[in-house]
């Protein structure tokens, strides 16, 4: 048995003629503004996403954030030599983008993960991922995945992650759906199948002023990522838009629309904290919507819910990304149908890269052994490896060939999936993602895999 595994790094897709990559750092200039490449790049994800152009003012708020995560910055550029050989390239020089201005970018940085283990695992986020509508299926982004997803082996980190905009891109490149988020409208009148708890109410909610509650935010999210398995780290964007200093339509303007509540436990510690936002008296019914709700645990969600409810006028409330799975909330309710789940949507996705360091920081439901042989197209981390659990902690090791009697199979999209505990080894096996030999005991897997509840991700990049 190999106990020391090194992923290999992918073949990395070429760029078609005529296309060059650079990477560098989101950076700022001796003058405190971001670099031109830096600025040119965050235009082109604006761009790329459908979003107005960034003013220079906004670019001097959003660039210093990508500077603080230390994100480093992947752009793909026409080079202007070959477009003037091209019957596009007189117009493209004329009327285009200067050529600083990528035609697909890739943005990059760490963050932690918890994984449900007993220290967070590092990940490398991958955001801002755009190709230009007129350069689009030619291979840049298989470049620039490709490309940065090497460099993440090489740094040794043990997963990637990303949220996507569309649900077909990502499965090619190995990474599986693996939280989930729900939307939930809740009715806020007392009549009918309005709103009422089981639970007598507990602490105080208190209306702060949102522009005193920055560090707050932080320190709450801090103690929710501790405690809660699928959460990442946040970017700076969260405390500055949750705290109204950044109106997400106009970052360079307050948000003078958001209100702030936060729930204080009888022992004067804060348990947690909703921003929100009235919809306007010509939205009917007159409705509420919850822009962040963060708790600690489970009773503060439900005062910060039931303060909410209970605001004279509202009728309803919004709730865009719950939890999903069993919900306390459901089931503190004296009319469970005062709840209702208006939609659900995958959030994080993971890239298992290497299964040894990704796995030993995960969470198991039992102890166990078994093996997984995994494949993989891009070849990063295709291979064989045994898994012991013992006291809550796994042991994996890279194996040529000799496995356990508990043997499985499966690919590495379907291990990222599995990861986190959001879908059971036995729904997979149904769904003929996870094979195993004849004799396997499928329930020792799933009691050893499978975790009781659902993991959340509360953070979006
Ligand atoms: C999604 C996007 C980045 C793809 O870039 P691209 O350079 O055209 O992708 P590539 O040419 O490298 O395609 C790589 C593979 O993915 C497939 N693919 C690309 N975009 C896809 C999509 N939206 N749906 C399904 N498959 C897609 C391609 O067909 C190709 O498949 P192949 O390997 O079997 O040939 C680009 O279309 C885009 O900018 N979209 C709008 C912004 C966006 O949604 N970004 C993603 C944010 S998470």
């Amino acid at each position: 048995m190999n106990t020391e595994y090194t992923p290999k790094k992918p073949q990395v897709s070429p760029l078609a003629e005529g296309l060059v990559s650079r990477t560098l750092p989101a950076a700022l200039g001796a003058d405190g503004k971001p670099d031109a490449a830096s600025a040119a790049f965050a235009r082109a994800v604006g761009y790329g996403f459908y979003e107005p152009w960034h003013s220079d003012e906004q670019l001097e708020r959003v660039v210093p954030t990508f500077a603080e995560d230390g994100q480093e910055l992947t752009g793909v550029y026409v080079d202007p030599g070959f477009a003037s050989l091209e019957p596009w390239g007189e117009t493209l020089e004329q009327l285009g983008f200067d050529a600083e201005h990528p035609v697909g970018t890739f943005a990059d940085f760490d963050k932690t993960l918890n994984a449900g283990g007993a220290e967070p695992i590092e990940a490398r986020l991958i955001t801002d991922v755009t190709v230009s509508a007129s350069f689009r299926r030619r291979g840049i982004l298989k470049h620039m995945m490709t490309s940065r997803l090497a460099q993440a082996v090489e740094d040794g980190l043990p997963l990637a992650a990303l949220t996507v905009s569309e649900g077909s891109i990502y499965g090619r490149f190995g990474f599986g759906a693996a939280t989930r988020e729900q939307g939930l409208q809740i009715n806020a009148t007392t009549a009918g199948d309005g709103f009422a708890l089981r639970t007598p109410a507990a602490g105080t909610v208190l209306t702060v002023d949102p522009s005193k509650t920055a560090e707050l935010l932080k320190e709450t999210f801090a103690r929710f990522h501790a405690g809660t398995r699928g959460s990442v780290e946040r970017t700076p964007w969260y405390w500055k838009a949750g705290s109204g200093r950044w109106d997400p339509e106009n970052i360079t303007s307050w948000n003078r629309k958001v209100r702030t509540i936060v729930h204080v436990r009888d022992d004067g510690s804060i348990g947690g904290y909703a921003a929100f936002r009235f919809m306007g008296w010509d939205t009917e019914p007159h409705t509420m919507r919850v822009l962040d709700l963060i708790a600690v645990d489970a009773s503060s969600r439900i005062e910060l819910i039931r303060h909410l409810a209970s605001m004279d006028i509202v009728q309803r409330l919004t709730l865009p990304r719950q939890e999903a799975g069993e919900d306390p909330l459901a089931a503190a309710l004296v009319n469970p149908r005062a709840r209702k789940v208006t939609d659900e949507n995958d959030v994080l996705w993971l890239r298992i890269l290497n299964p040894v360091t990704a796995l030993q920081a995960r969470a198991w439901g039992a102890d166990g052994q078994f093996s997984l042989s995994i494949t993989d197209s891009l070849g990063i981390c295709a291979g064989t490896f045994v898994v012991s659990i013992s006291d809550g902690a796994a042991q994996v090791s890279s194996t040529q060939g000799t496995t356990t009697p508990q043997h499985f199979s499966l690919d590495v999209e379907t291990l990222g999936s599995l990861y986190l505990g959001d879908i059971s080894v036995l729904t997979m096996r149904e769904a003929g993602r996870i094979t195993a030999d004849d004799d396997a005991d499928w329930g020792a897997l799933s009691a050893t895999f499978d975790l009781p509840t659902k993991p959340y991700c509360a953070t979006h990049f």
